[in-house]
Parts: C-alpha cells; sequence; structure tokens
C-alpha cells in the first residue's frame, strides 16, 4: 500500500491501535497488539482468563496506560494525552461498561445514569429527564430509584449499560457484558446492546467468553498470551 493510501485508511478508522505492549511487574500481559477497527463495526474480543482482555479494553478506553505502541482513539492519540484529555475522551467520545460494573454505591439507578451527564454540565433537570428515558429504554423504569446494592445482576449490568450510553458516545466498551448472567438473562443484554448500538450506529467492542454472544457483532477478534491471532476474523 502506498504511504497516502495508508494514511488515509488510518485516518478512516474510529480505533487504531499500533503495536502496544503492556507488563506488569515485567511480565508481558499485551505483546506486540495492532487492531484497525472503522466506525459502527462490533467487534468480539474473545480469548482464556488471563489472556490481557481487560487489559487491552482498559487501554483502548484510556482507563490503563500502556508502556510502548501507540492509540489513536476518537481522534485523540493516547499516548501523547494529557489527564484532561484523557478524563474528556471518557466522558464523551467514549462509554465504558466494565466487567464488575463499577457502579456507584450511594446513588440510585437514575442518579448512576445521570452521573456523566453532569459531569458533562449538562443541566440537573435534563439529566434526570434522559436518565429517566434511559432507564426505561433499558427496562429499569420500575427500579430507578433501587440502590445497586438492592439490584440483580442482570439489573446492575442494564444500569451500567444505560450509564455508558448516557453521553452519546461514538464508542462502546463493554467487558463480559454477559458473564455472570443466566442465559436468558444474558441474551436480553445482548438483544439491548444490539439494538442501542445499531440505532446510534454505535462502535462496539465486547469482551466475551460466549461464542453466542458473538451473534451481535461483524468480527471476532482471539487474544492468546497478549497476542491477537491471525486470522481470528470471521467475516
Ligand atoms: N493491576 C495488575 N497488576 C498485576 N497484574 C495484573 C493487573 N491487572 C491484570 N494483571 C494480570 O494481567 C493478565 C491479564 O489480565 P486481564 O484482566 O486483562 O485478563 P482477562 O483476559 O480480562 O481475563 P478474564 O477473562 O479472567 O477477565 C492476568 O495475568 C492478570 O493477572
Ligand atoms: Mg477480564
Amino acid at each position: 500500500m502506498k504511504t497516502d493510501d495508508k494514511r488515509l485508511k488510518i485516518m478512516s478508522m474510529l480505533i487504531e491501535c499500533e503495536n502496544l505492549s503492556k507488563s506488569y511487574q515485567s511480565r508481558a500481559v499485551l505483546n506486540g497488539i495492532s487492531l484497525s477497527i472503522p466506525a459502527g463495526k462490533r467487534i468480539a474480543l474473545m480469548g482464556p482468563s488471563g489472556s490481557g482482555k481487560s487489559t487491552l479494553l482498559n487501554c483502548l478506553g484510556g482507563v490503563d496506560r500502556f508502556d510502548t505502541g501507540s492509540i489513536l482513539i476518537g481522534g485523540v492519540r493516547l499516548e501523547d494525552a494529557d489527564a484532561d484529555t484523557l478524563s474528556r475522551l471518557r466522558r464523551k467520545t467514549v462509554g465504558t461498561v466494565f466487567q464488575f460494573f463499577h457502579l456507584l454505591p450511594t446513588l440510585s439507578v437514575w442518579e448512576n445514569i445521570a452521573f456523566p451527564l453532569l459531569l458533562n454540565g449538562v443541566s440537573s433537570d435534563t439529566a434526570r429527564q434522559k436518565a429517566f428515558e434511559l432507564a426505561e429504554r433499558v427496562q429499569l423504569g420500575a427500579r430507578a430509584h433501587a440502590f445497586p446494592d438492592q439490584l440483580s445482576g442482570g439489573e446492575m449490568q442494564r444500569c451500567a449499560i444505560a450509564r455508558a450510553l448516557a453521553s452519546s458516545p461514538q464508542i462502546l466498551l463493554a467487558d463480559e457484558p454477559t458473564g455472570n448472567l443466566d442465559s436468558v438473562t444474558g441474551e436480553t443484554i445482548l438483544d439491548l446492546l444490539d439494538t442501542l448500538t445499531r440505532e446510534a450506529n454505535i462502535t462496539l467492542v465486547m469482551v466475551t467468553h460466549s461464542e453466542a454472544a458473538t451473534r451481535i457483532c461483524d468480527e471476532v477478534l482471539h487474544l492468546l498470551d497478549g497476542r491477537l491471532l491471525e486470522n481470528s476474523s470471521r467475516s
């Protein structure tokens, strides 16, 4: 590929990761990861426990720092970004559903959903209204005043999805959104993710252990010992 063509291809990617590596206490966890994801694409990330899936997702979302390599996401080059830029990226461009939800325990369902909107300077009335709308969308309207410790796993997961989507992000990073749920609840969550990401043309990177969950994705990437396997795409 000519240099100009290559540059054009990179510019058209919403997520571009090149030769990414990260170690913990000199143990390599990510080992030269390169991937390109265009806007609107939905990617499943699979691999054994400990293979680096959450670490990769957290690096892409600007939550974890990495040692070497480069990530361009939503127009931000992460290795050059300062703390303010990273926090703006996380508040506006990238929504994250964490593996263990990370709901704020002292806030109710609707307050958890409204929280990122308030951080973005949305007025409290508008944030409240949008939070209740989103709670309805994820079928938590009747539980909007409940607190996280009063919710089932599936309800917590739906609350975390609503919160991640509150600021209308271009990109959704979801870490095992159906992990620890029974298969019927997992299917409901998947249908919800499918509908919500399709409607707003959101680019999705979803970590999953479930082959069935990949049905909502265009492509499956396999990670093993911090490396992406060759030819792991299915499309
Ligand atoms: N803060 C940390 N300090 C040291 N090692 C860590 C830390 N976080 C993760 N690791 C290690 O990095 C490796 C990758 O962890 P990661 O959480 O990315 O795995 P994963 O693929 O998401 O696994 P799982 O499917 O169990 O969630 C693991 O061996 C883990 O023990
Ligand atoms: Mg994980």
